[in-house]
């Protein structure tokens, strides 16, 4: 347990600030998504605290890009770039197998990654995007990492979630196969393809909010304050916002609804059993 009082964060937070007294030397830490947006800030405010850093991205250029702006900001050099596309589980199985075969550490996983409502479109396996990207694709990447974050522990799983959860249209009164019918939707008939542009265990699992209206320092604040801050080191399964438990904004009638969890969990593993046993390796 840290000692030290937590001091009072709120929504003009930075993550650099969340990060002033912590030395993540040692700390090996991947993230989804730091091509853009909050995932660009997480990784570089870690980087510069001295995390091993490794960004997984489908833009391989991109993630050299962010590579070389950070080290122009310090001298440390360990970032590294796996290429990852969310879109394709064979992507998501190779991704892992190449963090796997480097013999590195796993402290800290960051789910990032993802897309904002691209209507009607489906993934390389077929399924809706915002599911099969978001979640499904996240699901397989923690899968095929569990035991590396297990062995690694104390480690941390962070979960970047949105305000809009409560949105989701899902009725907390609906039977439990309209609630997973709208959690998975059907994917259109006609694959197309899909671009970003088509804008939606001594362990922490924490489920991030973030604001709209937050500059990307800001943003990204809460999601390194799960990952890294001495302050969530003995908390799991919890949902913040603003560095803080935000449990009390979650909408629990949906999200702690274990039934629901539990089908989500058993339906997420038969899509991935499914495509392990079809043995699909082309990318
Ligand atoms: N924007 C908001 O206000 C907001 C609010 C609440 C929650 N969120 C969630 O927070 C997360 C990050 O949001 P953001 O605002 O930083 O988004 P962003 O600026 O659109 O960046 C999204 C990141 O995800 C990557 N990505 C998208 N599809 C991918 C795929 N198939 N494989 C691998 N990487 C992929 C993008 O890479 P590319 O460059 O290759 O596209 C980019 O690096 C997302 O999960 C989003 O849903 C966002």
């Amino acid at each position: 347990m840290y000692n030290n009082k937590k001091p009072k964060y709120c929504g003009s937070t930075t993550a650099l600030k969340v990060l002033k007294d912590v030395d993540l030397t040692g700390k090996t830490i991947l993230i989804t998504g730091t091509t853009a947006g909050i995932g660009r800030e997480t990784a570089r405010s870690l980087a510069l605290k001295g995390a091993h850093v490794v960004i997984a991205n489908r833009n391989v250029n991109l993630s050299e890009e962010l590579r070389d702006e950070i080290y122009k900001e310090t001298s440390y050099r360990k970032i590294d770039i796996i290429q990852l596309d969310l879109n394709s589980l064979a992507s998501v199985k190779h991704a892992s197998e190449e963090y796997l075969s480097k013999g590195w550490p796993l402290n800290v996983l960051i789910l990032n990654a993802g897309v904002n409502k691209p209507p009607n479109r489906a993934t390389k396996d077929g399924y809706e995007s915002t599911f099969g990207v978001n979640h499904l694709g996240h699901f397989y990447l923690t899968y095929l990492l569990m035991n590396k974050l297990r062995e690694s522990a104390p480690s941390r799983l962070v979960v970047v979630s949105s305000d809009l959860h409560s949105r989701s249209g899902i009725k907390p009164s609906a039977s439990l196969d309209e609630k997973l019918n709208k959690l998975i939707p059907n994917p259109p008939e006609e694959d197309i393809a899909l671009g970003r542009g088509s804008q939606t265990f001594t362990s922490i699992v924490a489920f991030v909010s973030k604001p709209f209206t937050k500059n990307f320092e800001q943003g990204a604040a809460t999601t390194v304050y799960c990952a890294a801050s001495p302050f969530a080191e003995n908390e799991s399964g919890r949902y913040y916002a603003d560095c803080n438990d935000a449990e009390k904004d979650l909408h629990k009638a949906l999200a702690r609804d274990e039934s629901l969890q539990d089908a989500l969990w058993s339906k997420s593993l038969e899509f991935i059993k499914k495509f392990e046993r079809n043995n699909v390796t082309h990318l």
